[in-house]
């Protein structure tokens, strides 16, 4: 039986399935009898030293967990800086981690947080303390490098697809008398691989989305409202999907909701209102327009079996990666093949993942810049297949769970930012 401790922190943007990561993250270590704790908030929790007994919950808390959305223990959105500016704190980590003798430190996140884990790793070498740290992969916005895809995108990509495809419906449906123009807003922040997604809710020229617009193209307005304008004619109707992160050639965010996180990044949102509002006045067409923020990064209760696996395998191969010393690396999905979908869990070094982002290829996206090509469909098609519905209620409404983890004493003193 391995000795220490193994502690576990969620990071950035949650998902409808990081819980499900996190409920084979304890199963995996239960049955090898090793002791998990939990970070409070992520890392601020390791930094504050508010950590969790996460051990404590019981078979069915964890089971339950797996099909509950949002993040169980917190996470946060703190980016630690270089080993020279931020040294105080990679130092007060390892301080609670000898602590509370953490072995092993597993940093579910992003590709900022590969990068945090991997520096926890080289700072732990330079001190000879014995730790192994693991990257475990999630993010809606499917830009990690290295892996195929990320665990939770998979989720918010069929949410969006099933949205666009209903949505589609409504508006063909009174679009002689009301509504021409829906536009539906997509997150992603610099890729669009959300967007993409959308794509998959209809298939050929005049089946919705009729327009899907992508960070990794220039947005021309006058460009865009003339396809507005000409699909309306043809169609009766136009149905758009925008990512947040459309920039217009000198680089700026088409829509910027104000404010920058700590990892650096403006916070995006709005896109979908002001485009409507240029539509209706350009155009003088009405319009509708949809901002599913969080809630395509929650739908659990549509979230994709393929997603789901992908979650619970990266969970259980970190803690095994982990228990077996393997250092500052991340386990990755890799696909063998597309149709019939099939993939594995290998191990890639945090090195290949830290801070690079992963955008759509030009591939994917259709000459004329506005939809997916065949290649894109190949790819996102198997990410959104099969169901995971999570078990209801006699209300109605999904069973979820917010377990309460017992905290555990602290053995340093209070520590100031
Ligand atoms: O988790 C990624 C992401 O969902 C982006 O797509 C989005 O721009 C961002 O998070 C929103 O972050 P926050 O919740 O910190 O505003």
């Amino acid at each position: 039986m391995p000795t220490g401790t193994l502690l576990y922190a969620q990071s950035g943007g949650v998902t409808a399935v990081i819980n499900a990561t996190a409920a084979a993250v304890l199963q995996a270590a239960r049955a090898r009898r090793v002791r998990v704790l939990a970070a409070r908030n992520g890392i601020l929790g390791a930094l504050a030293e508010d950590l969790l007994d996460a051990s404590a919950l019981t078979a069915t808390e964890v089971r339950r967990l797996a099909h509950t959305p949002g993040g169980a223990f917190g996470s946060c959105r703190l980016k630690l800086k270089s080993l020279a500016e931020d040294r105080a704190k990679y130092e007060r980590l390892l301080a609670v981690f000898r602590a509370h003798d953490v072995r092993w430190f597993l940093y579910n996140g992003g590709n900022d947080s590969a990068d945090t884990a991997l520096k926890v790793s080289q700072l732990a070498a330079e001190y000879g303390y014995p730790l192994t740290c693991v990257g475990v992969p999630k993010t809606i916005d499917n830009d990690l490098a290295v892996t195929d895809c990320s665990p939770g995108f998979g989720s918010a990509a069929k949410y969006t697809a099933v949205s666009v495809r209903e949505c589609a419906l409504d508006v063909a449906a009174m679009a002689e008398t009301s509504t021409r123009v829906f536009i539906y807003e997509a997150m992603g922040r610099h890729a669009g691989w959300l967007a993409a997604a959308a794509g998959l809710a209809g298939d050929g020229r005049d089946a919705a989305p009729h327009l899907i617009l992508f960070p990794e193209r220039v947005f021309d307005e006058a460009d865009f409202l003339a396809r507005v304008d000409a699909v309306v004619k043809r169609v009766g109707h136009c149905v758009v999907v925008a990512s947040e992160g459309i920039r217009t050639a000198d680089g700026r965010f088409v829509a910027e909701a104000g404010g920058q996180d700590s990892f650096g990044h403006a916070q995006l949102g709005g896109v979908a209102a002001h485009l409507a509002a240029r539509v209706k006045d350009a155009l003088g067409h009405k319009v509708h327009w949809a901002l599913p923020d969080y809630l395509q990064r929650s739908a659990r209760h549509l979230a994709s079996a393929t997603d789901l696996a992908h979650a619970t395998a990266v969970g259980r191969a970190a803690v095994e990666a982990a228990l077996a010393g393997q250092n500052a690396v991340m386990p990755v999905i890799v696909r063998d093949g597309d149709a019939p979908y099939r993939w594995h869990v290998d191990i890639a070094p945090l090195a290949r993942i830290a801070n690079h982002e992963k955008t759509m290829p030009k591939g994917f996206i259709r000459a004329d810049g506005y939809g997916i090509t065949a290649a894109a469909r190949r790819y996102l098609a198997p990410l959104v297949a099969g169901e995971a519905y999570p078990p209801y209620g006699r209300d109605g409404l999904p069973d979820y769970v917010q377990p309460k983890v017992p905290g555990v004493r602290r053995r340093l003193p209070r520590w100031q930012a």
